[in-house]
């Protein structure tokens, strides 16, 4: 078989915005802030924070020095690294279902930004009461047809994409988009922190109830922070494949954290204050940013209305392009798993994604309908996706990750990986303490707060 040469990122920038642009996502902009309302607002934020800066971020190293050391897909890598081990070579497989599973409903949120991009185009949002569009949501995401038309609409223009190969169009236009929606984020958070009531937000966010702590925030935490960082998943892994073997890892990584970070902590002070102000209970459920955002949009409606709805139409359409991109590669995955291994041809392999996947996530979307009463081990089949996607399969593919370069690779590499064969003297310095956090510290705490999930 010939073996294709993988290319190389064009330099530490572009890495930095390849690997962003992978991390930036529907995690950031829905799932961290009503993360933060279901766990307790300061207090999960500083946990995240945390949990980030000494798990996730040596997580991240490990995940890119496999891909960079392996040069080969994430399945593949662990395989080639422990020289074909039966066990590695089945913990790959873990990189394949993921992306399938949490792809089924990311697509389900993809598909209620699609409904609200449609509202906004009418510009349904400036001309309304600022209570109406909040409660919007609740009759939306419980009506049958709607949500999983859009979903599937989402979910088939993902796959369409994959099936054309027209990819990198879709990621040139996401480079433009990303900023624009890092700049609407920060007008909305101003415009949402002048409202009426809002301050209460604000104090939600900065001043940490610990009564508030739970064994749970722990896990919760975590799992946003690889969920967030596309960790655990493989995607990394891939990413570090097309690294220079020149560059600082160490730099790209941290940057990478610090951007999605941000990103993430920017979106959680757009909301809360108008979630506070729009009187929402800010623990409601997924829909926290649906409420809340078209409740920014009309009230800034009473007075701008054209603004109003020009903002919203960006913002939602920008949500939408930065949720594909994540789509698609989560999509990617699988389907060029069936076209190696079963031999499928492109677009059948797309379209047998399409059924599964998008069948998956019919289920999800109708969980907040129909099958809102179907409760396995107390959670509806979104949630219970969720959780076991967010809170157990990445928390353990991560450990495999980490332990894998802990345990598994031998010291040596893990030293020639971390300062690029000897290139960066400060990488050097601190390899004593990046080690020890990558063999001790991450896989002990990832290990314990695992099973801070079935505390009571
Ligand atoms: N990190 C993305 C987000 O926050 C999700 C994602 C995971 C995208 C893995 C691609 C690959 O939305």
């Amino acid at each position: 078989m010939v073996s294709k040469k993988r290319e190389h990122f064009g330099g530490r920038v572009a890495v930095i915005l390849a690997m962003a642009g992978s991390a930036i996502g529907l995690g950031n902009i829905w799932r961290f802030p009503y993360m933060v309302g279901e766990h307790g607002g300061a207090v999960f934020i500083i946990i995240y924070v945390l949990s980030t800066l000494l798990i996730s971020l040596p997580v991240f190293l490990a995940e890119v020095m496999i891909g960079r050391r392996s040069h080969t897909n994430a399945r593949d890598a662990f395989a080639r690294l422990s020289r074909q081990h039966p066990f590695w070579k089945t913990a790959g497989y873990l990189t394949i279902l993921i992306p399938m599973l949490i792809s089924s409903y990311y697509s389900v949120i993809g598909g209620w930004s699609l409904e609200y991009l449609f509202k906004s185009c009418g510009f349904a949002f400036s001309g309304m009461a600022p209570e109406a569009a909040s409660t919007l949501f609740g009759s939306f995401v419980s009506s049958t047809w709607t949500p999983v038309l859009m979903h599937l609409l989402f979910f088939a223009a993902t796959v369409g994409i994959v099936a054309g190969g027209v990819r990198s169009g879709i990621e040139k236009f996401s480079k433009i988009i990303l900023p624009v929606l890092f700049v609407l984020i920060v007008l909305i958070l101003i415009y949402s922190v002048s409202l009426p009531g809002a301050g209460a937000g604000v104090r939600y966010l900065m001043h940490p109830d610990w009564s508030q702590l739970t064994p749970r925030t722990f896990a919760y935490a975590m799992g946003q922070s690889f969920f967030s960082l596309s960790l655990g998943m493989g995607a990394i892994i891939t990413y570090g494949s097309y690294v220079n073997k020149k560059e600082n890892i160490l730099v790209t990584s941290t940057g990478t954290a610090v951007f999605d970070l941000l990103f993430a902590i920017l979106a959680g002070f757009a909301i809360m204050p108008a979630v506070f102000a729009a009187g929402i209970e800010p623990g409601a459920c997924p829909g926290l940013i649906f409420q809340s955002i078209p409740y920014v949009f009309a009230k800034m409606g009473a007075t701008l209305p054209v603004l109003s709805g020009i903002v919203s139409i960006v913002f939602f359409l920008a949500v939408i392009v930065a949720a594909m991109t994540s789509s698609i590669s989560l999509v990617e995955v699988g389907v060029s798993f069936l076209m190696e291994r079963a031999r499928l041809s492109r677009v059948k392999a797309c379209l047998l994604i399409f059924a599964l996947c998008g069948g998956v996530g019919v289920l999800c979307s109708l969980s907040f309908g129909p099958l809102a009463g179907v409760k396995i081990a107390g959670m509806a089949i979104f949630d219970l996706l969720d959780w076991v996607c967010s809170n157990i399969l990445l928390l353990v593919m991560a450990l495999l990750a980490v332990a894998f370069v802990g345990w598994i690779l031998p010291r040596r590499v893990v030293h020639d990986e971390f300062t690029s064969h000897q290139l960066y003297p400060f990488n050097d310095r601190i390899f004593p303490l990046v080690y020890f956090l990558l063999k001790w510290v991450a896989p002990i705490a990832v290990v314990i707060i695992f099973f801070t999930n079935f505390i009571l």
